[in-house]
């Protein structure tokens, strides 16, 4: 692990999803390696409204990484080893409702997890490369994302004129396929809001750190049980994250700005070890 001096020190990551490649313009590259393996990519480290800011792309540069094979605990592990402490998610998903067209942007409150092969906790008592052996650790998790962030999202958003969904489920399946629309149709028949691919484990893996976790999930398309086309295609999800890249920019940007500072963060998200032995030093 490379230490944070001035340069790469950050408290604040934001880790884009499909179609959102670049963030900040004035960077330093900082490459991190962790017990857990390589990032996606490097990170890339600013300023932003006075803040300091980890820039991480979820599928690596030119979008190398299905979401299946985004190694997430190296991701929020090198973007902790900066200092980050707080992170803002942007991802794509599906809206499962006619309500919940392209261009809504979703600040989900819960999530349900239908991924399948993902390394999803730090915590599972087999020894590390390193030789260190994690603990068995068991975080509470009924509500997986950070509440202050979520206002915080939501009022960047309203600022600029984006009335968001306040709330909502996500979905978050395997993957990479879409899913089909008899799946659709159970996901919104059990009340889910949007879909995606990427939000779990990466959201679990942020609280195992004791980091929040924010969530800004952009509908790209009807997912297949909601429209009547001939379904989700990856070309539409693209061009309509490209369609709302700046907006969604301009809302990160306020959001990042407005975030508690590192030692005025007084949220759930900072109790997730309250208890626990962990056995592994975090960075
Ligand atoms: N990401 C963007 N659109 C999606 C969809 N319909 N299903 C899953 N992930 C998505």
């Amino acid at each position: 692990i490379r230490m944070a001096t001035h340069d790469t020190y950050a408290d604040i990551g934001v880790i884009g999803g499909s179609g959102f490649y670049s963030f900040l313009d004035d960077v330093t590259e900082v490459t991190v390696e962790t017990p857990y393996g390589s990032p996606s990519d490097s990170l890339f480290v600013g300023e932003i409204a006075g803040r300091r800011v980890a820039f991480l792309p979820r599928h690596g540069r030119g979008h190398s990484l299905p979401p299946h094979r985004i190694n997430y605990r190296a991701n929020l592990w090198a973007l902790r080893s900066l200092g980050v402490r707080q992170i803002l998610g942007p991802c794509a998903v599906g809206g499962l409702d006619e309500e919940y067209g392209p261009g809504t942007l979703v600040v989900p409150d819960q999530l349900v997890d239908r991924t399948k092969s993902r390394a999803q906790t730090y915590f599972d008592g087999e020894r590390r490369a390193d030789g260190v052996v994690p603990r068995v650790v068991h975080v509470t998790f009924a509500d997986p994302y950070c509440p202050d962030g979520r206002r915080v999202a939501v009022k960047a958003a309203r600022g600029r004129g984006w009335e968001p969904v306040d709330g909502g489920t996500m979905v978050v399946i395997e993957g990479p396929r879409f899913s089909t629309r008899a799946e659709s149709r159970w996901h919104r028949a059990a009340g889910w809001s949007v879909v995606g691919m990427t939000g779990h484990p990466e959201a679990v893996l942020a609280r195992e750190l004791g980091l929040c976790y924010t969530s800004l999930a952009l509908v790209t398309d009807l997912d297949a049980g909601a429209e009547t086309g001939e379904g989700v295609s990856h070309t539409e999800v693209l061009r309509v994250f490209g369609e709302n890249v700046e907006r969604l920019r301009e809302v990160l940007f306020d959001a990042v700005g407005a975030l508690p500072a590192t030692v005025d963060r007084d949220c759930l998200c900072t109790h997730a070890h309250d208890g626990w032995n962990l056995g592994i030093e975090l960075p």
